[in-house]
């Protein structure tokens, strides 16, 4: 059953006359409404004000304010605008009709009153104000269900993208991790293999050197074969020279176990809690990945990579992503570069394509890394929306536009800041900061 019932109805009665106030109230008393009377306009708006009845029958002569001013005063007063008003009009006075339904009136009655009428008009006027009041209430449940509906699936939305970002994120993380790892792990066995040779090798050679050098000082005079062979493949010269081959061959494995140790440094597989971790290292191991990169082959130019670094304490931080981050950073630098020689812009200056890495630690408990490059830079309008997910200004299937919103979430999961500035024509500099512990 609707809370509105018809029968609990309060009904505002405003005449000056006592006479008519008595007449109605009689008229309408079986009908078990509430009943409140008022003698002028003033009071009349003071009580629908405070007692909201749900109808008001108003004269319009009257003494002070009239019907008509008290009816427009409440229908433009918040809180008694929807009631209905029925104007009581003597019966011959058809432009006080006219009047009143114009300004806001719903219906009149006519003096003298018929009861049978008054009370089948101010019926359906009831009856009509509580349909507008449950469709009212209905519009403004179904507004708020909408409205949470619509802040639900805005959530799942933001959710789906956040779930899908982290899932491309640790896609291509593990993609390039796995592809890194089993090439330092290929690369891994034929160098202990070599190295393990390498000093058996030069063993072997210098005793075999030492054994030649017994025969020359006891056969002082060889015979002429042997003269002649030594002469062609100048003996002594060749003896002289093996120790500088070694050892630039021992170099040559060195640095390439050292590559090797610093790519599966930069795949190592994140630990659930943070480790102690050498920014540098992971700098390098990054720079080591992108090396190719820094070659850009079609023009014989070289990337310079100038870098200064200070002296960094161990980060406390999980390293497989932070080196994700240096990823992100010097692969667009890398990005802007290569666009400023496609787009043939300061065409003397590519002798100068720079990325510069400067390290520092800032108030005794932050590092900081900052990455620029002398490419085209950007206007402020890309500079605003570099972080955003999915914004990209590169060409479908060369850029995601992930790399940076990615890399901001690392290092706000750092509780570390990254910011940007860009000069357009100039370069760009993005700087990380993180808290040391
Ligand atoms: N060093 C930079 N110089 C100029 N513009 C840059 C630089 N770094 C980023 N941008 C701009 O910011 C945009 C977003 O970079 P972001 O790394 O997030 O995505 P992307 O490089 O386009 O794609 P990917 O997901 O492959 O990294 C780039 O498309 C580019 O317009
Ligand atoms: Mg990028």
């Amino acid at each position: 059953m609707s809370k509105y019932n018809i029968a609990k109805a309060t009904i505002l009665i405003v005449d000056d006359n006592q006479n008519n106030l008595k007449v109605l109230c009689e008229a309408i008393a079986d009908s078990g409404w509430e009943i409140l009377v008022a003698s002028d306009g003033e009071s009349a708006i003071e009580q629908a004000e405070y007692a909201c009845p749900d109808l008001i029958l108003l004269d319009v002569m009257m003494p002070g304010i009239d019907g008509f001013d008290t009816c427009q005063r409440l229908k433009t007063n918040l809180i008694t605008r929807e009631i209905p008003i029925i104007f009581m009009t003597a019966l011959s006075d058809i432009i006080d009709k006219v009047k009143g339904l114009s300004i806001g009136g719903v219906d009149y009655v006519t003096k003298p009153f018929h009861t049978e009428e008054v009370l089948a008009r101010i019926n359906v006027h009831l009856q009509l104000r509580f349909l507008n009041k449950q469709l009212e209430e209905q519009k403004n449940d179904l507004e708020k269900r909408v409205a949470a509906r619509t802040r639900e699936l805005s959530e799942a939305l933001y959710e789906l993208q956040q779930s899908q970002l982290h899932l491309i994120q640790s896609e291509k993380m593990s993609m390039l991790g796995q592809l890194v790892a089993s090439v330092a792990h290929e690369i891994n066995n034929p160098v202990g293999f070599i190295t393990g040779n390498l000093s058996h090798l030069s063993d072997y050679i210098y005793k075999l050197i030492n054994h030649l050098q017994i025969y020359q000082r006891n056969y002082t005079e060889p015979i002429l074969e042997i003269t002649q062979d030594a002469k062609k493949i100048s003996l002594n010269d060749l003896i002289k020279e093996i120790p500088d081959i070694f050892s630039s061959m021992e170099a040559g494995i060195d640095r390439i176990s050292n590559i090797s140790s610093s790519l599966r440094n930069f795949s190592r597989s994140d630990t659930s809690t943070k480790v102690e971790f050498d920014i540098h290292q992971g700098i390098e191991s990054t720079l080591i990945i992108l090396k190719p990169r820094l070659k850009l082959n079609k023009r014989h130019l070289n990337i310079e990579v100038i870098k200064q670094y200070g002296n960094l304490p161990l980060v406390n931080c999980y390293p497989g992503q932070l080196n994700q981050v240096f990823m992100n950073l010097l692969s667009n630098a890398i990005d802007a570069l290569e666009e400023l020689i496609e787009s043939g812009k300061h065409e003397t200056n590519y002798a100068f394509l720079k990325i510069h890495i400067v390290t520092k630690v800032e108030n005794d408990n932050y590092v900081s890394i900052s990455i620029s490059d002398n490419g085209l830079g950007m206007d402020a309008k890309v500079a605003e929306r570099v972080f955003d997910q999915f914004f990209t200004t590169k060409p479908i299937g060369k850029g995601t536009g992930l790399g940076l919103s990615i890399s901001r979430q690392i290092v706000e999961k750092h509780n570390g800041v990254i910011s940007c500035v860009s000069n357009l024509g100039k370069g760009t500099e993005f700087t990380v900061k993180i808290p040391i512990h």
